[in-house]
């Protein structure tokens, strides 16, 4: 049992919802949450209040505006400024209200297109950005430069992670908004009710690709919170990857599909190649623990349990 005041930040959300069961099922009773219809967190005034009413000793920043390609592309202005907004909100209140601790979420897009691989926490800013999700990307980087510059300045304890590609519970299902992998679990499952019909993919699926259940990156979270990391960057993730077809054949077995895969080489591959070099954390300690075939099991399984009342986000500016 703890009496830390924890308030969690986009606890609705696939991180935030799983970050939140970790803290409760770890004994911490006093998690503050609020939902976004009562407290949109783009608004200055009102984020100042309330964690000035709230008063919490630690904050989890989980709530961001999140989408695929095609909302980054179709929508950069809220990409950048809804993300900067609620990152600059968030982490300005608690500073200004002595939060001792905050973990701040970004993602490995903050890293430059061209980046070697496995990529390393240093790469940061040392070359251009993918064009489509530059916004969001540069919205990241300033949430962990604030983190950054108010630990080397006022040496506060806010530390970032970046997690690698996620997958789990309470993901976006919408074909249209998702990430590969609900997009290829709902392909194949409705292909499956469908006879067995053939499933089309983007690409070549030569691309490779790391992914991390949720759960995990709330184990993550956890840790960073428990081991009082410092203001640094922390990549997070398996530190494997497979090919988009491996994953596709993965997929495909876990359902139970039993037709073909087309690969629509018309569509573009994206990177060759996106891994993270997780090293640091591994030296501070932290391991993922969920294997990519038991997670995807485990995904299809809530999918199953879920699948009336799937979240679907829909392409749009508000
Ligand atoms: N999903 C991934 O693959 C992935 C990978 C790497 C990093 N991450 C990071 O993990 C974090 C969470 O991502 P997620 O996948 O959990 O996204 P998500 O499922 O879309 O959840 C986003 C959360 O933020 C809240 N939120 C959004 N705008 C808000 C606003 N203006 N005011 C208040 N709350 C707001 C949402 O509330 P409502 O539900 O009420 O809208 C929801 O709780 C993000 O920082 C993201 O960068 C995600």
């Amino acid at each position: 049992m703890s009496e830390r005041r924890i308030y969690i930040a986009g606890h609705t959300g696939m991180v935030g919802s799983s970050i939140l069961k970790k803290f409760q099922e770890n004994g911490y009773n006093n998690i503050i949450k609020e939902s976004s219809d009562a407290l949109d967190l783009r608004n200055q005034a009102d984020v100042e209040h309330f964690i000035s009413a709230k008063q919490p000793d630690a904050i989890i920043l989980a709530a961001a505006r999140v989408g695929g390609i095609l909302a980054n592309d179709r929508y950069p202005y809220q990409f950048l400024y809804d993300n900067l907004a609620i990152e600059s909100n968030v982490i300005n209140a608690a500073h200004k209200n002595n939060v001792e601790q905050l973990v701040f979420l970004g993602s490995s897009c903050i890293y430059p297109k061209q980046a070697p691989q496995p990529i390393r926490e240093e790469y940061l800013l040392s070359g251009p950005l993918e064009p489509t999700n530059q916004w969001y990307a540069i919205a990241k980087i300033a949430g962990l430069k604030l983190c950054q510059s108010l630990h080397k300045q006022y040496g506060r304890n806010y530390v970032s992670l970046m997690p690698t590609n996620l997958y789990g519970p309470r993901d976006n299902f919408d074909l249209e908004t998702s990430h590969v992998v609900p997009a290829m679990i709902r392909k194949f499952h409705e292909a499956m009710k469908n006879g067995d019909s053939p499933v089309t993919l983007w690409g070549s699926g030569s691309p490779k690709r790391e992914f991390l259940h949720v759960n995990d990156l709330a184990e993550a979270v956890f840790f960073a919170f428990n081991h009082q990391l410092d203001g640094e960057l922390y990549n997070i993730g398996t530190g494997s990857d497979i090919s988009i077809k491996e994953l596709a054949l993965l997929i495909q077995d876990v359902v139970g599909h039993d037709g073909d895969i087309i690969w629509d080489k018309g569509k573009p591959d994206g990177t060759p190649r996106k891994l993270l070099d997780v090293s640091k954390i591994h030296s501070a300690g932290w391991h993922h623990r969920i294997q990519l075939k038991e997670g995807l099991t485990k995904t299809y399984e809530w999918f199953l349990q879920n699948i009336d009342g799937l979240k679907m986000r829909s392409l749009q500016a508000n």
